[in-house]
């Protein structure tokens, strides 16, 4: 948050807030007001957008995000082809949610407190990361870039524009 360093004198940016955009977005405010003002938050430079010098000192940073992005694609999608290693659907609890394969596909179940069962789809559709359930917010999440999904799959906080695929629970 704060000046562009490649932006010229006026251009500001805000961004990186990571799921907390309620809170960071209001602090964001505050610190870019107080930019423009000529009046510097005195802890500004701890979000100065040009903190992490030149792009070739900020590669390592930036490449560790890459990495554990590919990680969660790629080893989240093997846990889901594993036996054992997501819940099976018949010990889930009204309230709690797992991902278990279906038809060869990550299928996202969620049991309600009437003990129905909901499916969809448990890949993002932003970029195909597989979700996992946050029992607190009764929400499907993305551990690549923060997307959420209600239990019926509509989207509750992007990047991800487009729900998840409902399925059939009686098939599972
Ligand atoms: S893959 Fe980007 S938010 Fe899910």
């Amino acid at each position: 948050m704060g000046r562009l360093p490649t932006g010229g004198e006026n251009v500001y940016v805000a961004t990186g807030f990571a799921g907390w955009g309620m809170t960071g977005g209001v602090m964001a405010g505050a610190l870019l007001a107080s930019l423009v003002r000529g009046t510097p938050q005195r802890w500004a430079g701890l979000y100065d957008p040009g903190r992490f010098g030149s792009a070739v000192q900020s590669a390592p940073t930036f490449l560790k995000a890459q990495w554990d992005t590919g990680k969660h694609f790629v080893k989240d999608r093997l846990d889901t082809f594993a036996d054992g290693t997501m819940g099976p659907v018949r010990d889930l609890r009204p309230g709690e949610g797992t991902v278990v394969r279906a038809g060869g596909k990550p299928c996202a179940v969620h049991r309600d407190d009437q003990g129905e069962l909901h499916a969809v789809s448990a890949v993002c559709t932003h970029l195909g990361c597989v979700l996992a359930f946050n029992n607190a917010e009764r929400t499907w999440e993305c551990p690549c870039h923060g997307s959420r999904f209600g239990v019926d799959g509509e989207v509750v906080q992007g990047p991800a524009l487009r729900p998840l695929e409902r399925q059939d629970p009686g098939e599972l």
